[in-house]
């Protein structure tokens, strides 16, 4: 009988993302046949039966993958200590239990994947080689050619080097810049912080696409199901990294 990694069988359940399943075991959250477990590289197999905060977990529910373009003014976890409205309250029609892969901040707008995968999640957003991130971003100010320079070479942000990433500008509208920004890394508020950085204050913020999947016209607070040929080509992208 295949024996695989507590956190992974967690993940492959759809629990949620295997870093996340590492969390809730360390939690003392998850037990297997009855015992709590705390040790994450604790080995289970099919016949083991593992739950989490009581609830049994199985291997059987259908994986989904959903695209939501998400409006500003929603969180991207499911509680939020401040009672703010969730992308959850929008893919209510959803039966099965996803959760966004990486975050969009409340204040942002655009491209979110929700899935239940939990080991798609894990691929895609690994931080060793996180997938490309498109997004508009309307800035304060014109940035000048200096400015541009250092935000494509990688900049400090707090303790932290950014990777080179691409930023061009779009239009300029009174004072102020469109520009489309690239990234592959998911730093917590990292597009803003970077604009800042180069002084240039992000006034609005949307993401259209993640790797080739584009937001395209979904509606804004609308969500549809991924296409085959996205998904496919999502997976692809997660092997080649695997590999
Ligand atoms: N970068 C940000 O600053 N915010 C987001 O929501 C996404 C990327």
């Amino acid at each position: 009988m295949v024996e695989v990694r507590l956190q992974k069988y967690l993940a492959e359940c759809g629990v949620a993302s295997r870093r996340k399943s590492e969390e809730l075991i360390k939690s003392g959250q998850v037990a297997i046949n009855g015992k709590v477990v705390t040790e994450l590289g604790t080995k289970v197999s099919e016949k083991d039966e593992v739950t989490v905060e009581g609830r049994l977990v199985s291997q059987t529910e259908q994986k989904v993958y959903v695209l939501l373009n998400k409006p500003t003014g929603y969180v991207t976890t499911v509680k939020d200590q401040f009672g703010r409205a969730s992308v959850v309250d929008l893919i209510k029609e959803i039966r099965e239990r996803v959760y966004p892969v990486g975050r969009l901040d409340y204040d942002t707008s655009g491209l979110l994947i929700l899935t239940n995968d939990g080991e798609l999640t894990y691929h895609l957003t690994h931080p060793k080689h996180e997938i490309e991130k498109v997004y508009n971003a309307f800035i304060e100010g014109v940035p000048t050619e200096e400015e541009i320079k250092r935000f494509q070479e990688g900049l400090k942000i707090e303790d932290y080097i950014t990777s080179p990433a691409k930023f061009r500008i779009i239009k300029k509208e009174n004072r102020n810049t469109w520009v489309e920004i690239v990234i592959h890394e998911g730093k917590n508020r990292q597009v803003r912080k970077m604009c800042e950085a180069i002084g240039h204050k992000v006034i609005a913020l949307k993401r259209i696409a993640i790797g080739s999947i584009i937001l395209g016209n979904l509606e804004e607070g609308k969500w549809r199901y991924m296409r085959n040929e996205e998904l496919d080509a999502l997976k692809n992208f997660s092997i080649e990294l695997s590999n």
